[in-house]
């Protein structure tokens, strides 16, 4: 039996006592505890693959910060580098693949990975995770959105305009058609694997949807995130595992994003969540919407501006179900971890936690 199950309940909109919160990225580079870890794993990716270091940087974040939920520590980069296009980080660039999917014949020598023996070692560290946690919160399980992965699969690492991508796009979608497929079942194996390992809720990122235009947003990304929502075991050990949909820029588009099946929509900064609330109804819960970059600002700042999303969703009323508080985005590297402390203070204070 979990010891707070306050964010599955939160995103199944059924009573709670206070708002749960987590961060996205929660566990990274601006904890000093973290960076100190990694040096002794090597890179990130050794870091990523290495089961008992993987547990421990997943609760670092916790055993600082009483946090409501803990994140698998892994990178959705995972798949396109078990579809072997080998990732590696270069100082300071960021990710970036020895070869890219661009065209016919890249296209043509794609493959759905064997999620398990290709990806064994995120469900190790899953499995791994659960029995460190021993119940203190919820576990979640992520992938990146069908067309977030194939962003980078396309353009080779990260961009600024997405001009490869888009190009296939709008030149040659039957190509960019046949990646999302691929990436699609692989991502409905690779989810439903860390079910089965044990994540008790899995988060969608969709990091790069909401640079596509109006309609082709819809074709080229949410209608494959559709298809794995639908596609996941939606219960596992006699609970249900709720599925968050976030796609960064999406605020335009959440009657699309709830009409996917999911239980909840995470939000960037740029949505009012009260607004959000009222065109999503019951249908779904929300998650967000601070924005990483006021973590830079004194902490009764940082206090103001959790208080004013609270309110906005309606905490006030006794109905501050269905909102789970966190990050726009993932927390910046510069971040102060004392603002971070702040941060989730602020939350479980001004919401009511005893
Ligand atoms: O604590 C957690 O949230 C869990 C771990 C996690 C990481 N990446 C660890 C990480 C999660 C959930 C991710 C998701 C991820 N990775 C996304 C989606 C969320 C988002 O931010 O939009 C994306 C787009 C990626 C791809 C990726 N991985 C990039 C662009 C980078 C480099 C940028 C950066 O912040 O340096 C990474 C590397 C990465 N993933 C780091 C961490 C902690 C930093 C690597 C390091 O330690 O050097």
């Amino acid at each position: 039996m979990l010891k707070n199950d306050t964010f599955l309940r939160a995103l199944m909109r059924e009573p709670v006592e206070y708002t749960p919160v987590w961060m996205m990225r929660q566990a990274g580079r601006y904890l000093p505890e973290y960076c100190a870890t990694r040096k002794n794993a090597g890179s990130f990716l050794q870091l990523c693959k290495n089961t008992e270091l993987a547990t421990e940087v997943t609760l670092q974040p916790l055993d600082r910060f009483p946090l409501d939920a803990a994140i698998l520590f892994s990178d959705i980069l995972t798949v396109p580098d078990a579809m072997g296009l080998g990732l590696y980080f270069a100082e300071g660039e960021g990710p970036k693949f020895e070869r890219t999917v661009r065209t016919e014949e890249d296209v043509a020598k794609l493959f759905v990975p064997d999620v398990g023996t290709e990806l064994k070692y995120v469900t190790d560290a899953v499995s791994s995770i659960r029995k460190a946690l021993d119940n203190r919160v919820p576990l979640i399980g992520f992938s990146g959105s069908p067309y977030t992965l194939a962003c980078y699969m396309v353009e080779g690492g990260s961009s600024s305009d997405y001009r490869t991508i888009k190009t296939m796009m709008y030149a040659r979608p039957d190509l960019l058609h046949r990646i999302l497929e691929v990436n699609t079942l692989t991502v409905i194996d690779y989810l439903n694997a860390q079910i089965e390992a044990g994540a008790q809720a899995v988060q969608i990122f969709d990091s790069w949807g909401g640079s596509l235009p109006f309609g082709k947003y819809q074709e080229f990304s949410l209608q494959y995130m559709a298809r794995i929502v639908a596609g996941l075991k939606r219960e596992h050990d006699g609970r249900k595992v709720p599925v968050i949909v976030f796609t960064k820029g999406g605020g335009q588009w959440l009657e699309d994003i709830a009409a996917t099946g999911c239980d909840a929509i995470g939000l960037d900064w740029t949505t009012d969540i009260g607004e959000a609330r009222r065109r999503v109804g019951d249908k779904v819960a929300l998650q967000g919407n601070f924005d990483p970059v006021a973590l830079f600002a004194p902490p009764a700042a940082i206090e103001a501006e959790v208080e004013r999303i609270l309110t906005s969703y309606g905490g006030g009323d006794g109905l501050k179900t269905g909102h789970v508080f966190n990050l726009g985005h993932g927390i910046s590297q510069f971040t102060n971890p004392d603002h971070a402390a702040a941060l989730v203070a602020a939350v479980h204070r001004f919401s009511g936690k005893k």
